[in-house]
């Protein structure tokens, strides 16, 4: 079945961050947030799953080490689940009152990790995300990427930093970063492969260079794309 997807009209700006786990998402999403702000353009930063109060109740079933018989299909529904209340209440307002949103994960996680890992199939998994999301998709999609292993030592060692600090004495890995070595290379190759069928929207940057390195590309590629929208109030923002 051919599912018909609404391209919803909004002055705001949508990014997400996707990637393979400890490439610094969230390092970088700190950077960008910063940047916007001071830019004075107003910026939402918001997370899948887990959004949305119901979200966040999604996530703790989604990440819950302990849900080792969460089949396939129930793990992408809890997924779209997430992500059809996400757009409804967070994203969708804040873009349609003109502000960027800034999003750790969105739909192409699960055309990586259920579509492509988990075998599901990439057509189902681009045919749900449009019905979840009623067609929003970013104006840019963001792979940080990295070789698995670089990624994987990174969140063992920010727990390993969190514990120290007692940040947080039960931290620990969640379920996705449970899986083995050889998932995550999966997931790699499976961005890479993504990036190439949509090079317009899905960019790669090479997030195993310094946290600097990285910080610049990301800007770079950023004001390239709004520059890209000339006329709009954003970039006359981003200009000063
Ligand atoms: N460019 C970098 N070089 C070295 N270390 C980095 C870099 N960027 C982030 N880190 C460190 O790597 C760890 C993981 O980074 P971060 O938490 O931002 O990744 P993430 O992609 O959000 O991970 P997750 O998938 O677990 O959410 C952190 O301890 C962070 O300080
Ligand atoms: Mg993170």
């Amino acid at each position: 079945m051919k599912l018909k997807s609404s391209k919803r009209s909004n002055s705001g700006f949508l990014i997400s961050f996707e990637g393979g786990e400890g490439g610094g998402k969230s390092t970088q999403i700190r950077h960008l947030v910063k940047y916007f702000t001071d830019h004075n353009i107003p910026v939402v930063l918001t997370l899948e799953p887990g959004g949305t109060k119901i979200g966040s109740k999604i996530r703790k079933i989604l990440l819950d080490p302990k849900n080792t018989e969460i089949s396939h299909r129930a793990e992408l529904l809890l997924y779209l689940a997430d992500r059809a209340q996400h757009v409804e209440e967070c994203i969708l307002p804040a873009l349609k009152a003109g502000k960027v949103v800034i999003s750790d994960r969105y739909a192409d996680s699960s055309n990586v990790y259920q579509g492509i890992c988990r075998k599901l199939g990439l057509e189902w998994t681009m045919a749900l995300n449009d019905y979840a999301t009623d067609g929003l998709y970013p104006n840019i999609a963001i792979i940080l990427d990295i070789p698995e292993k670089i990624g994987l030592a990174r969140v063992q060692q920010r727990i390993l930093t969190q514990k120290f600090n007692h940040k947080s004495s039960n931290a620990q890995l969640d379920r996705m970063e449970n899986e083995k070595v050889a998932f995550h290379k999966k997931v790699r190759q499976g961005f890479l492969l993504l990036s190439k069928k949509y090079p317009k929207r899905i960019q790669v940057i090479n997030a195993a260079l310094s946290e600097e390195e990285v910080k610049s590309a990301i800007q770079k590629l950023i004001r390239n794309r709004i520059q890209k929208m000339k006329g709009q109030s954003l970039w006359k923002k981003l200009e000063q």
